[in-house]
């Protein structure tokens, strides 16, 4: 693995499952593969989760890792090629890049979509800048599109379930759900996209109406207005809220009748629930579903160490 940045960096999904599902097993096994090494985790926004995740990850196979809020502590970066930086930018990625790679082996970087222009953000022009300018590898810790690691955690999630109930072939579904503010569509996307690729699930969305995503990610998946017809016998309801997608980063509806509630899981296999955190309580997801015995999100989030281990570990064995 060279970069990790969509589920088009990776051969197999389920060998890197199992794989990652080893180091749950055996955290330190490969204790000593990244010494001498170290990465940087560059966030131009805020992380609970992916931050100390990858941090732990790191840890676990021997890596130094150096975290840098760039959005708060460093210098307004450019983007735009041929930018006359006379406004608030301060350095230019063509300056910065090169520089953070003298420094580490491994970059990993957020960067959030501005959710003000459609064609800005899907061009991924934050990752793909620093992917050209670099020179080291790129890992993706959520960019203005996707967010390639949550994935890969929630299929070792699902993977997890599948084995012990000696299933296979589950319903997933992925629900739009309300919030009070307009959210990115990486999640979403990239759920989809790792799903579809994955190819192992019957995958329905659902989502009101005018909250269609980007074909390129959910093609292959049913897309229905009608969340309680979606929901039956669900083995798994995936909760999410994003912004419109045509037009692009608005809210049309913040309907409370969207958020899933125990009555509504009485329509599924028993489902487990899944959300990728952080939540708001009792707008997106009630208490009571929150804090059933179907919602494995804290399993979810446990599980974000070995995404990130698998990783980091895979583009170590290749550098
Ligand atoms: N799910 C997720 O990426 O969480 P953080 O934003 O806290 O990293």
């Amino acid at each position: 693995m060279k970069n990790f940045i969509s589920v088009q960096d990776v051969n197999n999904i389920n060998a890197l499952v199992v794989k990652a599902l080893a180091y749950k097993a055996n955290p330190f096994a490969d204790k000593t593969l990244g010494t001498g090494k170290r990465i940087g985790l560059i966030f131009l926004n805020p992380s609970l989760r992916t931050r100390l995740s990858t941090q732990v990850a790191a840890s676990n196979l021997g890596l130094e890792s150096i975290v840098f809020n760039v959005d708060k502590e460093g210098w307004a970066m450019e983007f735009e090629d041929g930018a006359i930086m006379s406004g608030h930018t301060v350095e230019h990625v063509k300056d910065a890049a090169p520089i953070l790679g003298n420094y580490f082996d491994i970059l990993c970087i957020r960067a959030f979509p501005s959710l003000q222009n459609k064609a800005d953000d899907y061009s991924e022009e934050v990752m793909n800048s620093f992917m050209k300018y670099a020179g080291v590898p790129v890992v993706s810790l959520e960019s203005a599109t996707l967010h390639p690691l949550q994935s890969l955690t929630d299929i070792i999630t699902i993977s997890e379930h599948l084995k012990e109930k000696k299933q296979s072939k589950p319903k997933i579904v992925l629900t739009w759900a309300p919030h009070i503010k307009p959210l990115p569509q990486c999640v979403p996307n990239s759920t989809a996209q790792w799903i579809n690729a994955w190819g192992e699930a019957d995958f329905v969305i659902t989502h009101p109406e005018d909250y269609e995503l980007d074909e390129q990610f959910t093609k292959g998946a049913i897309i229905t207005h009608n969340q309680q017809e979606a929901l039956k016998d669900a083995d798994f309801v995936y909760v999410k809220n994003w912004s419109t997608f045509n037009d692009y980063g608005r809210i049309y509806t913040n309907d409370p009748g969207w958020m899933l509630t125990m009555d509504k899981l009485k329509l599924t296999n028993s489902a487990k629930v899944m959300h990728c955190l952080p939540v708001r309580r009792n707008v997106e997801l009630s208490d009571e579903v929150l804090d059933s015995a179907n919602s494995i999100v804290t399993q979810q989030a446990a599980n974000r160490v070995w995404a990130a281990q698998v990783v980091l570990s895979e583009i170590l064995k290749e550098s």
